[in-house]
Order: C-alpha cells, then structure tokens, then sequence
C-alpha cells in the first residue's frame, strides 16, 4: 500500500463525519451508520451537477456511466471479489428477494433450503416463501448456550438434496462472527451453495469473498458509512445457473445488468464511490493514490482496534450487573463484533430504552426483524432486547455516558 499520511486518531476520523459533532451518542449503528461528508459531497454534486441519464453519446452521459462502473468496481473491490459480480440495489431484502425469485425458477420439488434460525428475517423470509413450490425448508437450529448454529448441527442437515444453506455472517442481534469459510466448505463439499447476509458484518472487518469461497454475499451499504442501498456479490458460476430477472432482450451475459432491474440509484452510486477516500484516511494511506484492497484490508482493521475496547468495557460492565443477561456471546474477542444486547430479569426492553431515550443516547429495543430467534431463545417478540452497537467513530466516553446512564435504570 502507498503510505501517506500515518493513521488518523479518532478525532481525526470523526471530524469526517458532520453528524458527529452533534451532541448525541449514535450508539445504533447496527440500524444504520453515519456518513462522511465526502459521501453526502459527493452525491450532492451528482444531483446538482450531472443528474442526466446514462448510456447517451453526450459526454455529462458518459460521465454518468462511469461513475455508476466505478461504484460496481468499487462494490468489488470493498468485497475481495476478483471474479464474479457486485449487483446494486436498493436494499438486503431487496436483492435476497430478487435473488430468490430466480432460484424459484430453477430449484425441484423436494430439494432442500437450510437456514439458519440467528438469521434476520431478509434471509429468511423470501426462502420460506419457495415452500410453496416444494422446495422444503429446514431449520439449522441455534444452540441457546453459545448462541451460534454450530458446525456440526449443520453437518447433521446437509445431505444430497440440499440445494442452499443461507446463514447471518454476524446476527444483527448476537454479534457473533460464524465461521463462514467453514460453513461454505462443508456446503460445497456436497454441491450446496451458500447465501451469506454480510450486513451485521461488513461495517466492522473486510469482506473477502474470493478467501471465503462463498457464493452469494449481501451487505447494506446504509450500514457502512454509505448511501441507502445494498451489494450483492455473486460469484461466476452460481450466476450462471440461474436466470436473471431483467428484461428478456438484456442478454443472459450481460452482467451485472441481468441482475439489476431497473438499475441502482445513481446518486448512491457516485456516494458509494466517494466512501473510498474516506477509507483512504482511516488506512492512513495516500488521499491522491486509488483506493486498493491493501486500503479496504488496512482501515478495516483500524476499525476493529478502536472498536474492540467499546464492546469489552460495555461487557465488563454488563456482565457484572445482577439482572442482566448478555444475549451473545459475553466476550469481546475476534469472533464478536460491537453489537451488544441484552435482557433484564425484570426490566421490558422498552422500558429501559424509554429511560434512555431522552438522553442524548441513540439505542432501541424490539426484535430487530431476527423474530425467529427471539422465539427460540425464549425473548418476547413484542418487547426484544436492548442492543447498543458501536463502530469504530464511537468513543469510550460515550460508552461511560451509557453505562452511567444504564447504571441509574438496572
Ligand atoms: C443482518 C441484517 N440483514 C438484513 C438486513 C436488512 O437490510 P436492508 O434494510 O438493506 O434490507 C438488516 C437490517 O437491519 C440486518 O441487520
């Protein structure tokens, strides 16, 4: 990677962003993260500037295209993709929809969907819907005590008809980090492809598809510094044996566009494109070079440093608490990601957040659209957890602002 400049402090990164200098702990960034203001920027400019329709021979046109190229190289890069293709859409349960419509069309009577019951409810909710047709659904069940769907629950499920195993790579409500290259090798290891939602994922570490072997991945781009839509990566060969859902004129080649009815948001795309720059100072790497892998692998891994002491302290603090029950793993190591939730003995979620609503703090409780698990780890739907979720702009002292405050309730 070229060096530039060393890595940013934290006062540094946050001065990026001009939400964060408002006096409110965004401690709810599994909903949705904030952006720098080279994203804003940059879409901005788009609207204002060069707001024209792409493919035309007018040279604005041709600008237009490519950025929209440079967001879908952009996407791949971001995901350590170097074969297959980055689709853009609007949303998760936009493109997990879209992407099961197509398997409705090429999946028999009596093969198999397993997936996994720490799922958010966009992973599930368009493949239960293929029961209909006969496709039948199995449930990879969560183990209660590690809070994971465990290697060898899934090896007890996979057979010859299993077609599809579609997991969480993080739960948006555990925070624990599966072990995807495991998982997509016992899958394979019996033809089964593998659908992984990335979104609980992608804003803490760097996804390397191509390392992981996986077939299909999916994350927000809301959630990672970016403009409201999402990124479906699927790899050369699952691509091909399915039928892409856009007009029957586009060919069947023509990728990702076979994938992208109606195209992705054009501005998005030229804000998607500019979060490079912001990784570019989290990597501490040179502002002027292009944005690399070695930039995507650097900052995140700034990332998870400064994260890594917000989830132990919230933790310490948590676990220590008589009352309360961490709803994840209890331990901030490298297989956990800062999203913390809980319960208490006592308490109703909404009760809690409601006391810590007019603070300054920015949390929620419910069931965070993970309604199966909640069910199954015995947490009514209606009220949910209380989950806190940080990113690497969070500081510890709004961590101490939301113990001292969670302190005063439990
Ligand atoms: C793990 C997970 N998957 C999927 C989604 C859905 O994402 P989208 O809002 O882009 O449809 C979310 C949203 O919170 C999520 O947390």
């Amino acid at each position: 990677m070229e060096t530039g400049p060393a890595r940013p402090d934290l006062a540094a990164l946050r001065a990026a962003f001009p939400a964060l200098g408002a006096d409110i702990a965004f401690l709810e960034n599994a909903g949705g993260s904030q952006v720098p203001a080279c994203v804003a920027d940059a879409m901005h400019a788009y609207m204002t500037q060069t707001y024209v329709q792409l493919g035309a021979g007018y040279p604005l046109s041709q600008r237009c295209t490519a950025t929209v190229d440079d967001a879908h190289a952009f996407a791949r890069l971001f995901v350590g993709a170097r074969r297959g293709q980055a689709i853009l859409g609007s949303s998760t349960t936009v493109l997990l929809n879209l992407l099961a419509s197509c398997y409705a069309q090429v999946l028999q009577p009596g093969q198999e969907i397993i997936l996994a019951e720490t799922g958010h409810e966009a992973n599930l909710g368009c493949w239960k819907r293929l029961e209909k047709q006969g496709v039948v659904i199995r449930w990879w069940p969560v183990d209660p005590a590690s809070f994971t769907c465990t290697l060898d629950g899934l090896r007890a499920m996979m057979g010859q008809r299993t077609a599809l195993v579609a997991l969480p790579h993080v739960s948006n409500l555990l925070g624990g980090i599966a072990d995807l290259p495991a998982i997509v090798a016992m899958a394979h290891a019996t033809g089964a492809r593998v659908v992984a939602d990335g979104v609980a994922y992608a804003p803490h570490r760097a996804i390397d598809v191509d390392a992981w072997d996986v077939d299909w991945y999916v994350y927000s781009t809301y959630k990672v510094f970016g403009p409201h839509m999402a990124v479906l990566y699927g790899r050369d060969d699952a691509l091909a044996e399915l039928p892409g859902p856009n007009h029957d004129f586009i060919p069947r080649d023509d990728l990702p566009y076979q994938f992208e009815p109606g195209g992705a948001s054009h501005e998005g795309c030229a804000g998607l494109l500019a979060l490079g720059g912001y990784l570019k100072l989290m990597a501490g790497a040179d502002a002027d070079a292009p944005c690399t892998r070695a930039v995507v692998e650097a900052a995140f891994a700034h990332a998870a440093a400064l994260e890594q002491p917000l989830t132990a302290r919230l933790l310490e603090y948590l676990n220590g608490k008589p009352g309360v029950r961490v709803v994840g793993s209890p331990v901030a190591d490298e297989r956990r990601v800062g999203t913390v939730s809980f319960t208490h003995e006592r308490l109703a979620a909404r009760d809690i957040v409601a006391a810590v609503d007019g603070t300054g703090i920015a949390i929620r409780h419910g069931h965070m659209y993970a309604y199966r698990l909640c069910q199954r780890l015995g947490i009514p739907v209606g009220d949910g957890v209380v989950r806190a979720s940080f990113v690497h702009y969070n500081t510890p002292a709004e961590i101490e602002r939301l113990i001292g405050v969670l302190d005063g309730i439990l």
